[in-house]
């Protein structure tokens, strides 16, 4: 038993101080990893600083043309530094779950079960939190990029707003869109913030709840976590009975908060069990386990269009062929009666292949009835997408909705902007404020406008009938 005490306490030191190696750190991979997770936050710092005092240019005219280029350079590096440090915490939770991380839960249990025999289990109480410190410095990781995802985004934002301010010649208009980028700032900096204190508690909430290892109602063994949106944790599991890897999305606690709640969620997510289709990920089961709501989803390879069109915006070819698949996955939907809510490219996965699969049919729905949770939570990403009678307009979802979010998504493929930037969206939607596709893309043929000024037509009415109808016209306006 010694040995084993002496084994712990050398695994259940806290995590090496951020930029700094310990003497073990050239045998170890995952003290390698650590150090390179360090060396490119250290990296990665001085551009987020450099970043939020350009941001204090955004209003300056004189200034303004003069950061374009530097903004431009500084954004692609820390998109392109975010993305390796992103890799890096998924080799990093690979690295724990390929053996160390089982070996120390297996020992904490086996002194846990000792000491319960013994009747004192406070001294294994006390290993379990210390092996929870060892995973702060993962937890300072995933808090940086996520943050940073943020602060891009909310970037993106205030910088087209300025950026548009700066080309409008009236001075009322110019005034009114340095408002605009103040107001966003402003709401940045909040969201910044908040979102910090929201990450510490969920990150060490999922750390509790579902670490690798962790098998849920018996059959669903997580492996690793994927991601995280406004609803839920996502994470890759193995189903133990069928043996067959799935995505299990663990609802966040915060919005399923009673036992008629999540029943009504769940009866919302069954229904989307029904729906089987190439262009649709499946929902394979929706549980309640210990007072919290689970999904099961069938695995869906590749990446989420979200984080393809932040790279780059799509050709010709392949924006038709992502298009005809969301438009095969909608219309099946359709035609039996059930809606999607909440298509956004983050719910849109594409294979290496370009093969898509639309996720999350109807998941959004009974969440949206808390808005201030959902918003708190951070959904605001869905609300560029969301048809303008939704919402507070106090509208219901319908064919329609849903169309309206696909010929936005379409806009962001074809351009790599969002139609909308804010602040202001529904003003914005409903007066159809947004460029002309071929005012951003100069190849873009004008007929690309006509669909796009009628998939996003304010009307319901006046949108596209169906999926077919908006993915044809797509075919027969680009070359
Ligand atoms: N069925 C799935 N298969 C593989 N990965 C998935 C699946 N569903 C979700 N993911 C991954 O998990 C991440 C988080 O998903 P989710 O919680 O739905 O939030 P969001 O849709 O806002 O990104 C996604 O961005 C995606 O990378
Ligand atoms: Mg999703």
């Amino acid at each position: 038993m010694p040995t084993v005490w002496i084994f712990l306490l050398l695994l259940c030191r806290p995590a090496p101080a951020l930029g700094t190696e310990t003497s073990d750190s050239a045998a170890s991979p995952l003290a390698r990893k650590q150090a390179e997770a360090s060396r490119l936050m250290d990296e990665m710092t001085p551009k987020i600083e450099r970043l939020k005092f350009l941001q204090g240019s955004y209003l300056d005219r004189s200034a303004f043309p003069k950061i374009e280029a530097e903004h431009e350079q500084l954004t692609a590096e820390i998109t392109a530094l975010n993305a390796r440090l992103d890799k890096i915490m998924g080799q990093l939770l690979t690295l724990r779950n390929s053996g160390e991380v089982i070996d120390v839960v297996n020992l904490i249990n086996r002194v846990a079960t000792h000491q319960n025999q013994e009747g004192d289990t406070s001294t294994a109480g006390l290993k379990v939190a210390e092996f929870s410190q060892r995973t702060a410095f993962e937890s300072t990781v995933v808090r940086l990029t996520e943050k940073t995802f943020t602060l891009l985004n909310t970037d993106k934002a205030a910088f087209q707003a300025a950026e548009e301010a700066y080309e409008k010649q009236e001075l009322w208009s110019r005034l009114t869109w340095a408002l605009a980028a103040l107001v966003t700032l402003a709401a940045a900096v909040g969201a910044w913030r908040k979102r910090e204190r929201l990450c510490a508690l969920i990150s060490l909430r999922s750390l509790r709840g579902l670490s690798a290892g962790t098998v849920i109602k018996d059959n669903y063994r997580v492996d690793r976590k994927l991601g995280q949106g406004a609803l839920g944790v996502v994470y890759e599991a193995s189903d133990l009975t069928l043996q067959r890897k799935v995505a299990l999305k663990h609802m966040r606690e915060e919005l399923f908060f009673d036992a008629a709640v999540i029943e009504k969620f769940l009866a919302e997510a069954r229904l989307a069990a029904a729906l089987k289709h190439p262009n649709i990920v499946e929902t394979y089961a929706a549980f309640e386990e210990a007072g919290q709501a689970y999904l099961v989803f069938e695995f869906a390879p590749g990446r989420p269009l979200r984080a393809l069109l932040s790279k780059r915006r799509f050709l010709s070819r392949p924006a038709k062929s992502i298009a005809r698949q969301i438009a095969a996955a909608l219309d099946f939907a359709h035609a039996r009666g059930l809606l999607h809510r909440s298509l956004r490219p983050s719910n849109i996965m594409v294979s290496q292949e370009g093969v898509v699969k639309v996720a999350d049919f109807g998941v959004g729905y009974q969440a949206r009835a808390r808005p201030t949770a959902f918003k708190r939570l951070g959904a605001a990403g869905a609300l560029p997408y969301e048809a303008p009678e939704l919402g507070s307009a106090g509208g219901a979802p319908s064919r329609a909705s849903d169309l309206y979010s696909f010929a936005a998504v379409l806009y962001e493929m074809l351009t790599g902007r969002i139609p909308f930037s804010g602040p202001d969206l529904p003003a914005q939607k409903s007066r159809m404020r947004f460029p002309p596709p071929s005012s951003l893309v100069l190849e873009l043929p004008p007929a690309v406008d006509g669909l796009i000024q009628k998939g996003l037509a304010a009307d319901p009415k006046a949108r596209f009938g169906s999926g077919a109808e908006l993915a044809g016209a797509l075919e027969a306006a680009l070359p």
